[in-house]
């Protein structure tokens, strides 16, 4: 009998051990109950901390363009990664959006991720320029930045490209890019041994293979690797790390916005085959930055498994 209550308290409890408040204290009655400590060699071994989560501890990163697609995934992905001790800086125009993905994050978390929702716009140079110093004190020593924020404007072929979506792409893809890595370097070269930090860009297989229909969203991600690639040699003397991680075909709101909001143009994009998603992306990202510091992971091209450059895609119909 006594057993069968003891068996009886711990079904209601179970759910607790595996919340953070059991660990941090909350809970300290549990610790006792027998079938409690049983359940605990094995929720210990399940948390016990990854060398990538030791490596993430304690760093703060920004992410551009995590109110949609990668960044969000990638945002969270971090989060998921190095849960006990982190700052988020999640960056976009749409500032709702980003607020509810602080929201999910501490839900899904608790407070050991402290998530800083900022509306910035990175086309607007000024916005940029003004992006480390308008940042509360405790979040201004940047570790990682992840220049995400990007996208495409329509198909059209020259000359019939509009001025304004040449403008958009190369202010958001290139200059937005460009001027956040020029806002955040100062912060990593301050550090010992030339400087330390990590800039992740997103570029694009748009960047390594042109395809018609797409001059301007390929010349912009091929602007990104060239630069990408001119600035590891610059930093070479230092720990600052430069990597570049290129995405094919994954389903995101790239193609809604590509075709200005029109979603059944966009989904045509992705039938009959698989894309990746955000998550898989993400992944990638969050691998990348926790690395061991003499670990760089220069150039990662990623594909779905139906997918083999811009234009060679395996539809099923
Ligand atoms: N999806 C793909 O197939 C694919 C393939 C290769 C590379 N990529 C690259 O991956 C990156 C992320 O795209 P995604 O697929 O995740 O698309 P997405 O879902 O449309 O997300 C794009 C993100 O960029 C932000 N953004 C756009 N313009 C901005 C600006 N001026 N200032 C600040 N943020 C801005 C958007 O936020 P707001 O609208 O709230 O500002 C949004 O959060 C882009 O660089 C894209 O080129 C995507």
């Amino acid at each position: 009998m006594k057993y069968l209550q003891a068996y009886r308290s711990s079904i209601g409890f179970l759910r607790h051990i595996t919340s953070p408040a059991f660990h941090s204290g909350s809970f300290p009655a549990l610790r006792t109950n027998p079938f409690v400590s049983a359940a605990q060699p094995r929720f210990t071994a399940r948390t016990m901390a990854t060398a990538m989560a030791k490596r993430l501890e304690g760093k703060t990163i920004v992410v551009t363009g995590a109110s949609s697609g990668i960044g969000r995934s990638t945002a969270k992905e971090f989060a998921r990664t190095a849960p006990k001790n982190l700052k988020l800086i999640v960056t976009a125009r749409r500032l709702e959006s980003l607020q509810q993905l602080a929201q999910e994050i501490k839900e899904e978390v608790g407070d050991g991720v402290q998530t800083l929702p900022v509306k910035l716009d990175v086309s607007n140079q000024e916005e940029v320029k003004n992006f480390v110093s308008s940042l509360p004190a405790e979040f201004q020593d940047i570790d990682v930045l992840v220049n995400n924020a990007g996208l495409v404007k329509g198909v059209a072929k020259a000359p019939e490209i509009a001025q304004e979506d040449i403008d958009t792409m190369f202010q958001t893809n290139v200059n937005g890019l460009i001027g956040m890595t020029q806002a955040v370097l100062p912060i990593f070269k301050k550090r010992e041994d030339g400087g330390r930090g990590d800039i992740i860009n997103i570029g694009s297989i748009a960047g390594r293979e042109a395809y018609a229909g797409g001059s301007i969203y390929c010349a912009t991600k091929a602007a990104v690797k060239f630069f990408t690639e001119a600035l590891r040699k610059e930093l070479i003397a230092s720990r600052i790390r430069i990597i570049e991680v290129d995405p094919g075909q994954v389903e995101t709101e790239f193609s809604v916005v590509r075709f200005y909001g029109d979603k059944a143009k966009a989904d045509a994009v992705y039938s009959g085959c698989e894309p990746l998603t955000p998550d898989d992306i993400a992944e990638v990202v969050v691998f990348a930055a926790g690395r061991r510091e003499n670990v760089v992971m220069a150039d990662t091209l990623i594909f779905p498994s139906h997918q083999a450059s811009p234009g060679q895609l395996h539809k099923k119909n």
